[in-house]
């Protein structure tokens, strides 16, 4: 009996030492980095016409299997129908959703695309992973060209009440296309209610007493699980431990002095709150006075989907209230807001959690929120600092140690970043362990053994003999 080989798709693959920033490509490359396989993707680029080959190059047990994408491709299935359409929809923001029907048919096609690309590099017995709202339809569409591997979906974004999604013009046809694989995996209980709550009531499908679901009369089911992401928690917490020597924490830590940081690190995001987390930080100078020149906010927010209006939006936003609350409070030697556009190394970004006194993580919604979970285990388990996460993130399930805030509520947001900046150690200790033990249920590998286990359980298309 041998080990099933795994095969993870996703529309973004972390190819080695190219930079990028994402939760998917941290939990997959960690996931990846334990069990070896295959990851089958987009490479980042964008190309005059199709290739047909596959590109693929290996580093250690991974084999990176990826290909470009056509500027129609990438403006009208990445810029538009899975950035344009279905994140904000996830996100819970139709005020931002914008549908055009040759958008979801581009989608439908680079997944079309996708499937005829990885079929003929699939073996029996192969389990395969496919990740996020990019590719909804693909595992439907490799089950058309005859593919008979196990096959299982992930989402890393939330997945939003039927209210919201019914708004979709769409929506029966795409997430009727869920029912195609044969395990379905969620980041919390809500979503996954959310999506029992669709496809029974808007989707025709049915739910045995199992929690088996199929299309009403169906012959094909479907498993639906609650599978939250973690961190490699040990090697996460090393590379912290070793990354003061870094010239670029080094450089951070000697302009910091004595003054108290607080650290926010995301992609430049309308989901992560930062408007909100800039407002809360002015209100806490403008309350707490003696805070001034002995506080700094460092935001690491590199550009993301830059080609996205909405993006651009709120880039122009961030920069004129970075440029304002700087402006209004800032004094020869000191500026209370450090906003910078620039993607960091993950073990540059791990010294400067250590660092930090307090870690502002507020996204509005968030599937999970894999930084709220790097902060706490980069921390000196001597001397810990507070997170202060919104409420509506995923990781607000798990990490119990954090202060937690209401993401609309400003005045209580600076309050609580107050209360974060005052506490005793011993509470700091007391609120880091509790967060630590989470986190350690709750890893990277347990996410990935607990989904393949499931996906490997699941009856499966082919009659499998591994
Ligand atoms: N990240 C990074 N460099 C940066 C900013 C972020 O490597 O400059 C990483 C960060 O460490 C985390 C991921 O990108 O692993 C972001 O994941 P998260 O779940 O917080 O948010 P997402 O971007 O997936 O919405
Ligand atoms: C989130 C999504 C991922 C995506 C990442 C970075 O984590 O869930 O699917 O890869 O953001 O976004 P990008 O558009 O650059 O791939």
């Amino acid at each position: 009996r041998t080990m099933s080989r795994l095969v993870v798709v996703s529309n973004r693959v972390a190819i080695p030492n190219e930079h990028g920033a994402g939760g998917l490509a941290s939990g997959v490359m960690a996931a990846l980095r334990d069990s070896g396989g295959i990851w089958f993707g987009w490479n980042g680029r964008v190309v005059a016409t199709l290739a047909d080959e596959v590109n693929t190059q290996t580093d250690g047990n991974v084999t990176y299997a990826t290909l470009g994408l056509t500027q129609r491709d990438f403006t009208d299935y990445y810029s538009g129908f899975a950035n344009r359409t279905l994140w904000p929809l996830f996100h819970f923001r139709p005020s931002l959703v914008d549908f055009t029907r040759s958008t979801y048919e581009a989608y439908v096609r680079v997944n079309a695309h996708f499937a005829e690309r990885l079929a003929p590099l699939l073996r029996p017995g192969d389990l395969v992973w496919i990740h996020d709202y990019h590719l909804i339809p693909l595992g439907a569409a490799l089950r058309r060209l005859g593919v008979l591997s196990r096959i299982g979906f992930f989402l890393h974004t939330p997945f939003p009440p039927s209210e919201l999604l019914v708004t979709l013009p769409v929506h029966r046809e795409l997430f009727e296309a869920l029912l195609a694989y044969d395990l379905v995996g969620f980041q919390t209980e809500s979503y996954l209610k959310a999506f029992r709550e669709y496809i029974v009531g808007e989707a025709n499908g049915e739910i045995n007493e199992r929690g088996v679901i199929s299309i009403r009369g169906g012959r094909h089911s479907v498993r639906a699980g609650v599978f939250p992401i973690g961190i490699d928690v040990d090697r996460t917490a090393e590379q912290a431990a070793a990354a003061g020597e870094l010239e670029p924490v080094r450089a951070l830590k000697a302009s910091i002095g004595s003054r108290a940081l607080i650290i926010g690190v995301d992609r430049l995001d309308y989901s992560k709150g930062l408007p909100e987390r800039f407002k809360a930080y002015a209100e806490l100078l403008d309350k707490e006075t003696s805070l001034r020149r002995s506080v700094i906010l460092l935001q690491i927010a590199p550009p993301s989907r830059s080609e996205v209006p909405e993006y651009r939006r709120l880039r122009r936003q961030l920069e004129r209230l970075a440029g304002s609350i700087n402006g209004k409070l800032a004094d020869a030697d000191w500026s209370p807001i450090r906003y910078v556009n620039k993607t960091y190394r993950p073990d540059v970004l791990s010294g400067c959690y250590r660092h930090a006194r307090v870690g502002l993580v507020t996204p509005l919604r968030d599937g999970m929120n894999l930084v709220a979970k790097e902060y706490v285990a980069c921390q000196n388990p001597r001397d810990p600092g507070v997170l202060v996460l919104f409420r509506f993130a995923g990781a607000a399930n798990d990490l119990r140690g954090a202060l937690l805030v209401n993401p609309n509520d400003i005045e209580a947001t600076a309050r609580t970043l107050n209360a974060a900046l005052d506490m005793s150690l011993g509470d700091r200790r007391l609120r880091w362990e509790e967060s630590m033990a989470a986190l350690r249920r709750q890893d990277v590998t347990a996410w990935r053994t607990r989904f393949i286990r499931a996906l490997a359980q699941t009856s499966g298309s082919e009659e499998q003999d591994y």
